[in-house]
């Protein structure tokens, strides 16, 4: 599979469908050997501080956590539409009880701009360098619903990633060249 360096003003992602329909892996860790791989469905891809951010949300439950929680990058990647079994698996097992990437069928590698790996098979991976996190607060939900996703208490934290790189293939290469517009000041 032939992956470039891919400039964000030319990436084509659509941030309502980006996770669908299986969802994308987060890759967290030090370096391509203490890492960790987890299934994440929910985040956001937009402009903040002036910089193009990805939103990872993860459950202070995930063994991802203890990766994350001390980590300086994060990459999310995405997979061809044949691997929904590895989604599936990096969805539902844990890496405390397996080697989810072994397990998989995936091989981390050395990313370019951050410690954490990016997936050799992904088709697209973004490599965020971590520049804000919180922890939501339940007392600050205006819907009630939303605790309806909470019946453990495990109120997700929030890893707000700066974009440093992407590489993937060309089907994420927009087609017109225009101006990057979207880096205004707020
Ligand atoms: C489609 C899908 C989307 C998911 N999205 C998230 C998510 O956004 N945040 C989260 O904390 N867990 C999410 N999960 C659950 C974790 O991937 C799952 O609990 C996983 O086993 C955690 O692995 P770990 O213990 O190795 O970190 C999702 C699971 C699936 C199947």
């Amino acid at each position: 599979m032939e992956k470039r360096a891919i400039e964000l003003n030319r990436l084509d992602l659509q941030p309502f469908s980006a996770f669908d329909p299986d969802g994308l892996l987060l890759v967290v860790g030090e370096s391509v050997e203490k890492a960790n791989v987890m299934t994440i469905g929910w985040g956001t891809f937009g402009i903040m501080w002036r910089k193009p951010v990805v939103m990872a949300m993860v459950r202070p439950t995930r063994y991802t956590w203890e990766f994350i929680s001390e980590a300086a990058d994060f990459t999310v990647n995405w997979l061809s539409s044949d691997k929904k079994d590895a989604l599936q698996l990096c969805g539902t097992a844990s890496g405390r009880d397996i080697n989810k990437f072994a397990a998989a069928g995936l091989h981390p590698v050395q990313a370019g701009k951050v410690s954490s790996p990016i997936l050799e098979e992904s088709v697209l991976s973004l490599e965020c360098r971590i520049i804000y996190k919180d922890l939501l607060r339940p007392e600050q939900f205006i819907d009630p619903l939303l605790e309806l996703h909470y019946g453990q208490k495990d109120y997700h934290g929030l890893f707000y990633g700066e974009v440093v790189a992407a590489t993937g293939t060309s089907a994420f290469l927009r087609k017109d060249e225009k101006d990057c517009t979207a880096l205004h000041a707020d």
